[in-house]
């Protein structure tokens, strides 16, 4: 079921500081191909990374379902699609890399968040780079707490991350995400010609671990991918951090 984000969710939540920004943007700029490529943002938002890239010479396109997101990311100056992107083959053309930042991968059934991986694939000339939520750090990390003044539950079932969110104002947002391990996901990247080039944490050099909330996934176009012998990467891939040799970066 697609994630409803609330009024009240976009107020607390929707516009991270600029410091967090700031930091996640840097670590796009040192993966994705140099300026001025393309890049589609996935969902956008109110357009933080879009406008950063943009200011940094990349040509961005986003892509937001909420109308009045989009509005004010278009307000911005930004080149907003109003889609859901469960429909990115509705969009033209291809991009050098597409975004998908802060989990915004994994919020329905698995046929269908292979159908949005693909499709995401199928958008990018060159480069996927997914910043998911990290199972290990939820495993270790469910229950009650609070977050901005709003009580937060969480609850990891099977493969599956539930959370509730209650408002001060009595409001509640339900949100429920699969949670991917990097191997999963490089698998999802094999057959449409991906490799699974860089796997880490808190948009860093780190890997991931129990403590490490969110996992960022850099996948390149893989032009030999369906030539080669189809075995997974080294497994160890999955709790290291690998980063593109500079001589890598395709612009
Ligand atoms: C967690 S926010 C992430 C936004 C942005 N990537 C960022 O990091 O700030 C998720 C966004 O996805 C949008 N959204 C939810 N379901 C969507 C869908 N099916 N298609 C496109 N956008 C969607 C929401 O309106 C919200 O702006």
């Amino acid at each position: 079921m697609n994630p409803k984000f609330s009024p009240a969710w976009f107020a607390t939540f929707g516009r991270p500081d600029p410091a967090t920004t700031a930091r996640e943007v840097d670590f796009l700029a040192r993966v994705l191909p140099r300026p001025p490529a393309s890049v589609l943002d996935v969902p956008c938002g109110f357009g933080r990374h879009a406008h950063a890239l943009s200011l940094r010479g990349y040509q961005v396109t986003g892509v937001e379902r909420d109308p009045a997101v989009a509005a004010e990311a278009r307000a911005a100056g930004l080149a907003v699609h109003e889609l859901d992107l469960r429909c990115l083959d509705e969009l033209t053309g291809t991009f050098d890399a597409v975004i998908c930042m802060w989990a915004s991968f994994g919020w329905f059934d698995d046929e269908t968040n292979g159908e949005v991986f693909a499709a995401m694939a199928a958008k990018t000339a060159d480069m996927l780079v997914l910043d998911i939520y990290n199972q290990a750090f939820f495993r270790t990390h469910q229950g009650r707490g609070e977050n901005r003044g709003v009580r937060e539950d969480r609850h990891v079932e099977h493969n599956r991350l539930r959370t509730t969110l209650d408002y001060p104002d009595g409001s509640r947002d339900s949100f429920e995400w699969r949670l991917y391990e990097p191997d999963e996901l490089e698998a999802l990247g094999r057959p449409v010609g991906l490799r699974l080039d860089l796997v880490c944490a808190d948009f860093s050099e780190k890997p991931p671990t129990s403590e490490t909330p969110r996992t960022q996934l850099v996948f390149r176009r893989d032009t030999q991918a369906r030539c080669e012998n189809q075995q997974p990467a080294s497994s160890s891939r999955k709790t290291q951090a690998f980063w593109p040799d500079s001589s890598t970066r395709s612009k």
